[in-house]
C-alpha cells in the first residue's frame, strides 16, 4: 500500500468531542483522488493506526478533511489524535480506500447518519449534489451541540435536502425508519454509516430490501452486523501456496496471529473485520467470514478472506501466501 506524507494544515473543534483535520501534502503536489466514502489509514507516531472517511468534495484535490470523535474507549487511535496531534505535525497516511463506493446508477438516494457516521456521507451529499441527483440526508444525533457540521448543512446549497434527528438519547424519539423505509424503491439505494445500534435497526427495517441496495459502513465492529451464518469457533488448517507450507490455526487461536507467529507479515489495523486492510485471496477451501466490510458477493465468492477475524469452515484454507 502507497504512503502518503502529509501536514496537518488546520484542526478545529467541530462540535462537543468532536474535532476537524485538514490533511495537505508534504510537498504542495496535489493529493491522490478519493471518491466518495473513502477512508484513509493514518499512522499515528505512537505506532497506531487509525481509519478515518473523508468528509469534503471528492473533486478538491489539494486537500483530505476528516472528522474525529474523541472515543471513551480508544485504544490510542482518537486519543492521540485529538490530546497530541497539532497543527504544522507531519504525518503518513495510507492512500485512499473505499469500501463504501457511492454507486451512480439510482435514481432515488436516503443516506441515513448516526454521529461521527455523517463523515463519509457528508462526502456522499456533495457528490450526489454535484451530480444532481435525488437524495435526502437524515442525520441523527442527540443534541444539536453534538452534532458536528451543524452550520455548514444548515448554510449548504442542500440545505433543504438534510434532515436533522436529534433523539435527546432516547431511541424513541429518533428517526422513524420502519415509516421510512417501508417502501421499497427498487430504483433507489440506501447509504448508512453509525453506531452498530443504527445500522442494525436500517438493516432490520430493509430486511425486505435487495440487500446489493443498502450499504452499510461501520466504525467499530457491531454484533448485530456480525454475519449470520458464522458459525463457532473451530480449529483448521491453512496452507501457504508458494511454500506449501501447512499451518495449523488453534480454536482459541486467530489466523492473523498464526501468520504471523509463523513469519508472515500481513498488513492490519482495525483487527475487528471493518476496514479490509488484511484481506489475503484464498484458492481453496471455504472461509467463514466475520468481517463486517465484504459485500455479500465477495463472501459467497469465497475467494478472499479478512484474516484478522475470519476463520475456516473447511477443514483447510489454501491462500495466496
Ligand atoms: S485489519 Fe481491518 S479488516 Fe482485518
Amino acid at each position: 500500500m502507497d504512503i502518503i506524507k502529509v501536514r496537518v494544515a488546520r484542526i478545529w473543534q467541530e462540535a462537543g468531542g468532536i474535532k476537524g483535520f485538514e490533511l495537505v501534502s508534504q510537498d504542495g503536489q496535489i493529493l491522490p483522488a478519493f471518491t466518495a466514502g473513502a477512508h484513509i489509514g493514518v499512522h499515528l507516531p505512537n505506532g497506531v493506526i487509525r481509519h478515518y472517511s473523508m468528509c469534503n468534495d471528492p473533486e478538491e484535490g489539494n486537500r483530505y478533511e476528516l472528522g474525529v470523535l474523541k472515543s471513551l474507549d480508544s485504544r490510542g487511535g482518537s486519543n492521540f489524535m485529538h490530546d497530541q496531534v497539532k497543527e504544522g505535525d507531519l504525518l503518513k497516511i495510507d492512500a485512499p480506500r473505499n469500501n463504501f463506493q457511492l454507486k451512480l446508477d439510482a435514481e432515488t438516494y436516503i443516506l441515513i447518519a448516526g454521529g461521527i457516521g455523517i463523515t463519509p456521507l457528508l462526502s456522499m451529499a456533495r457528490a450526489l449534489n454535484r451530480a444532481g441527483r435525488p437524495y435526502r440526508l437524515y442525520y441523527c444525533t442527540r443534541t444539536a451541540e453534538m452534532t458536528a457540521y451543524r452550520d455548514l448543512l444548515a448554510q449548504s446549497e442542500f440545505a433543504g435536502k438534510v434532515e436533522f434527528v436529534h433523539d435527546g438519547g432516547d431511541p424513541q424519539k429518533g428517526l422513524d425508519l420502519a415509516a421510512l423505509l417501508r417502501e421499497i424503491r427498487t430504483n433507489g439505494r440506501i447509504y448508512c454509516c453509525g453506531p452498530g445500534g443504527l445500522m442494525a435497526a436500517v438493516k432490520a427495517a430493509t430486511a425486505h430490501w435487495p440487500s446489493d441496495r443498502v450499504h452499510f459502513e461501520a466504525f467499530s465492529a457491531s454484533p448485530e452486523l456480525r454475519p449470520a451464518e458464522a458459525g463457532p469457533d473451530q480449529a483448521f488448517e491453512v496452507e501457504l501456496a508458494s511454500s506449501g507450507k501447512v499451518l495449523n490455526v488453534g480454536a482459541d487461536e486467530s489466523l492473523l496471529n498464526v501468520l504471523r507467529d509463523n513469519g508472515i507479515f500481513i498488513p492490519s489495523a482495525c483487527e475487528e473485520g471493518i476496514c479490509g486492510t488484511c484481506i489475503v485471496n484464498v484458492l481453496e477451501g471455504e472461509p467463514d467470514h466475520r468481517d463486517q466490510i465484504l459485500t455479500d458477493e465477495e463472501r459467497s465468492a469465497n475467494n478472499c478472506i479478512t484474516v484478522c477475524c475470519s476463520r475456516a469452515k473447511t477443514a483447510r484454507l489454501k491462500l495466496d501466501l
